[in-house]
């Protein structure tokens, strides 16, 4: 792709702008845009079934917004609208709007959808770059204001005509805003809303789009900011937004309009809109909420919403999306792992230093959204120790002594490795077992019986019955506890000399059955170690088959044959 070939909209500066030390302190009002724009993106358009089960969840979310649809360009948009306003599907605080373009029997067959409503909201739109007023329309900048001036009239008349009970509000968005010259929309916005001639208290929203993202987000603020300098009439307006998402860049664009003074905003959920979409609502409404803004908007179960929008549209969902991707809560790398583990361990101590929850590497708590951390470590080949220690702690509950976790990370990397892929925790569960586990070979314990000494019960003698290359030996062995006089027992057989280098005990799981683990390293004479881990109804038991599969795991070369 060339770097010259391109005419992106003329750079757009305005002096002295303010919006950068500006913050969002405040809530927008919320519009959801997904009845229209949505889904008249969608390679499967909604059912007017589907588009109930849609406005529904989008009421219980907490819109009070909500255009449901273009019912003079479309036969289902007019059929839902009219099932809505018949079954009184509207809740008392939501209002609807429908989009109509600025066109004579367009807006007379608006009204016929609209029929018998009491409240809602007509969204006028006329283009207003010179794109299109003349290489569209064939218009100039005159035909189009009296194209524009002549809808608002004939809406305001109709109403007042045909629907003098109802409360029938205005919304004008000058379409390409941000391709549009600044002074021509300006004109065109005090117009409209002179034309209109709102009453007191009553306010004509105008929508600002960037119908097309053809700018950086920057200049789109600094447009919306000299926008309101210039415009006249902002008691008997509401300033709204409406970003798509050509360049990659709705949500900032989003936030720096409301930085640079908008007040509402039109997006749609996970961004279904044309192309690349409308701005993402939901993670626009949870980077506020983040930001400290009270919302008004409801995503506890994110999940569940998420579940039922690709249900709806038929739209998948990318893993890496913020707040509801399958990976958004995933750390792979062990650096990663390492610092939320630790994070997570000192959660308390964190939200006290930082005046509010902070973890490493992860910015809100999935428990918000309804989400956990349970996925939250994933093993592959980057993985590293604390990745590997959170999965056995949290899948297996056993928490792996450190000395032993470093050589285990080096055999589930290697086995990652080989597996080129992700590796579930199950299987970190088998290298574990594969490689430290070792009963049977060369040694294999067949029993042992630790008894206290009748004269003197705090010298245990052990009993051990083990199998040696063929052999069945029974050793006696005696020592302070059960552990010592097994070792000594096991002296009896033709080894190289070793001794207990590393001992660690645990309880897996916390019922009265728990079963009883041992991590245990022996060492040989040049201080060459294995670790060998055993499992076991109790720790006795436990620590003998650890020693012993350590043993094998020491000598095997030396022993085997
Ligand atoms: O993107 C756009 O400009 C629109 C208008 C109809 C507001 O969707
Ligand atoms: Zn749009």
């Amino acid at each position: 792709m060339s770097h010259q070939k391109y005419a992106p909209a003329a750079p757009y500066t305005i002096s002295e702008r303010e919006w950068p030390n500006n913050r969002i302190t405040g809530s927008p009002q919320w519009c959801a845009v997904d009845l229209r724009d949505g889904n008249q993106a969608l390679p499967n358009p909604m059912t007017p079934s589907q588009k109930h089960r849609y406005f529904e969840l989008l009421t219980e979310i907490g819109f009070k917004q909500i255009e449901i649809g273009f019912p003079s360009a479309s036969n289902d948009d007019f059929t839902f609208c009219r099932e809505v306003i018949e079954n009184d599907r509207i809740p008392q605080d939501v209002t609807i709007s429908v989009l109509t373009q600025a066109r004579e029997h367009l807006i007379a067959r608006t009204f016929e959808a609209l029929k018998g409503v009491k409240k809602a909201v007509i969204h006028l739109y006329i283009a207003t770059s010179d794109l299109h007023m003349e290489y569209v329309f064939g218009k100039d900048k005159k035909e189009t204001k009296e194209t524009a001036l002549n809808a608002v009239k004939q809406i305001r008349e109709t109403a007042q005509q045909q629907m003098p009970e109802a409360d029938i509000g205005l919304q004008f968005s000058p379409e390409e805003f941000t391709d549009s010259n600044l002074d021509f929309v300006v004109d065109l916005c005090e117009a409209v809303v002179d034309t209109w001639k709102p009453e007191e208290n009553e306010k004509v929203v105008l929508n600002l789009p960037a119908t097309v993202e053809r700018r950086p987000p920057n200049e789109y603020a600094d447009m919306i900011e000299e926008f309101i300098r210039r415009y006249d009439r902002t008691d008997q307006s509401i300033i709204s937004v409406h970003a798509h998402n050509d360049m990659g860049t709705a949500v900032a664009a989003s936030e720096l309009t409301l930085m640079a003074g908008a007040e509402r905003v039109e997006g749609t959920l996970l961004g279904h809109g044309e192309r690349s979409g409308n701005v993402d609502l939901l993670t626009l409404a949870l980077n506020l909420q983040y930001m400290g803004v009270d919302t008004g908007l409801d995503f506890t179960n994110v999940m569940d919403v998420a579940d039922e929008l690709v249900e709806l549209t038929g739209m998948p969902i990318h893993p890496r999306a913020p707040y509801v991707g399958e990976l958004v809560f995933t750390a792979f790398a062990g650096s990663h792992q390492d610092a939320v583990n630790k994070g997570i361990q000192r959660r308390d101590e964190l939200t006290e230093k930082f005046g509010g929850w902070k973890l490493p590497y992860i910015h809100i708590a999935p428990q918000d959204l309804g989400r956990s951390f349970d996925k939250f470590v994933r093993i592959n080949s980057q993985s590293g120790k604390g990745g590997i220690a959170h999965v056995l702690h949290t899948d297996y509950g056993l928490r792996i002594p450190r000395s032993l976790l470093a050589d285990l990370s080096r055999h589930v990397q290697q086995y990652a490795d080989q597996a080129a892929r992700e590796v579930e925790s199950k299987e970190v569960w088998d290298v574990l077992n594969d490689v430290y586990v070792r009963l049977e070979d060369p040694i294999k314990l067949l029993n042992y019986w630790p008894r206290p000494n009748k004269d003197d019960p705090a010298q245990i003698e052990g009993e051990v019955h083990v199998e040696y290359k063929g052999e069945t030996y029974q050793l006696q062995g005696t020592g302070t506890g059960p552990i010592a006089a097994f070792v000594k027992a096991l002296r009896h057989l033709p080894l190289p000399e070793f001794s207990l280098a590393e001992y660690e005990e645990d309880a897996i799981g916390r019922s009265a059955e728990a079963e009883a683990i041992c991590y245990v390293a022996m060492e040989d004479q040049d201080k060459n170690s294995e670790f060998g881990i055993g499992v076991g109804p109790n720790i006795d038991q436990a620590a003998v088959r650890a020693i012993v599969s350590s043993l094998n795991r020491l000598f095997e070369d030396r022993l085997r044959g």
